[in-house]
């Protein structure tokens, strides 16, 4: 059965970039792929988080995976640390990873130029632990945003690049994935660009109807179409993107229409956007503080996901720590 990889960094709320990006895949996958599903703790170090906040950052992404519908029956949920194997995995990695290559890559670009002053060999090596964390299962496929393309690029470059050195087949090429379907920006409603956690224009699981809507009516858009079929600016796009994933066919059409006949009223657009959006999320907010409150399921849960992850993780380090050529005495 092929083999299904992802994860999400232990960086606060899950948001609806989170969501629709990766998260409402993992559910979709599990009943049909042998699956690994995990918290990054070591990917959010990069931004050095207070140690009293740490263990937190993680209870809250697990305790939101598993009131999302994430299955510990189907699915192994484990945390990144817990798997000793992907640190070993990511040192041997890092020899055939090479600066110019890695210096390149779009996200390491963009967080240079917003924290010069944090500009760390992590996050330079991100995309070789996140290529450690795919390939020490041999996941063929990886459910994630359209934002870690480039990522997925790396670790099937690096996979190649092992595979041939040492002459074996080791690791097969993971292919970033979402149902036959183009990967997904979710925008933020600021005007421009995705939605992320460090843009501070999430929406998020854990947000109440109250909070959703006084977000949604914030949204940045324009003074309204003035000659019928124009071109939407990008803020009203992204209202509209936005739109085209939580809402109904009709719904979409019935305020495409209105935009192109210059009749759109975006109060109107955006009070059905935060009552759609809260369709989606509203069951999944009322399961997060009860999931979050029983420690012993959680951690019922997290020694079941490691010792799946750990019996994956260690055969493959056993093949490749043999190609690389350590032997025992
Ligand atoms: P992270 O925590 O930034 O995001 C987790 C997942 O959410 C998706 N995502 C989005 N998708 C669409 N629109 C958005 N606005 C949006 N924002 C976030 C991301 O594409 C991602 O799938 N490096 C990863 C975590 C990671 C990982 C891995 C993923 C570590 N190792 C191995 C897959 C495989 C990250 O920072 O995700």
């Amino acid at each position: 059965m092929e083999i299904v990889l992802s994860g999400i960094r232990s960086t606060g709320h899950l948001h609806l970039g989170n969501y629709f990006g990766a998260l409402r895949n993992y559910i979709k996958m599990q009943d049909e792929y042998n699956c690994y599903f995990f918290i990054a703790d070591l990917h959010s170090l990069t931004t050095h988080p207070h140690p009293d906040d740490f263990h937190s950052g993680v209870k809250t992404i697990l305790a939101e995976y598993l009131a999302s519908g994430l299955d510990p029956e189907k699915s192994a949920i484990f945390i990144q640390s817990d798997v000793p194997e992907i640190v070993e995995l990511y040192v041997l990695l890092n020899m055939i990873a090479y600066k110019g290559e890695l210096e390149r890559t779009a996200s390491f670009k963009e967080k240079v130029r917003k924290n010069p002053d944090n500009v760390n060999a992590g996050l330079l090596t991100y995309p070789v632990l996140m290529a450690a964390d795919i390939l020490v299962h041999r996941a063929h496929k990886v459910p994630v945003g359209k934002d870690q393309e480039q990522h997925l690029e790396i670790a099937r470059l690096l996979a190649r690049r092992f595979n041939n050195l040492y002459g074996v087949e080791v690791f097969p090429e993971p292919q970033a994935f979402n149902f036959g379907s183009d990967l997904i920006k979710v925008p933020g409603l600021d005007g421009s660009g995705k939605m992320g956690k460090s843009e501070g224009n999430g929406i998020y699981l854990y947000d109440d109807e109250k909070t959703i809507h006084k977000k949604v009516m914030k949204a940045v858009t324009d003074a309204g179409p003035t000659a019928p079929d124009s071109k939407m600016p990008e803020p009203v796009e992204n209202l509209f993107t936005l739109l085209k994933i939580v809402s109904d066919k009709e719904t979409v059409d019935h305020f495409t229409k209105a935009y192109n006949s210059c009749t759109i009223r975006y109060g109107d657009l955006k009070k059905q956007l935060a009552a759609d959006i809260c369709k989606h999320t509203l069951p999944i907010r009322e399961r997060i503080d009860d999931i979050s409150n029983d420690s012993d399921y959680l951690a019922k849960v997290v020694r079941k996901g490691r010792e799946k992850a750990r019996a994956s993780a260690s055969a493959t380090l056993a093949e490749v720590k043999r190609a690389v050529g350590f032997r025992s005495f």
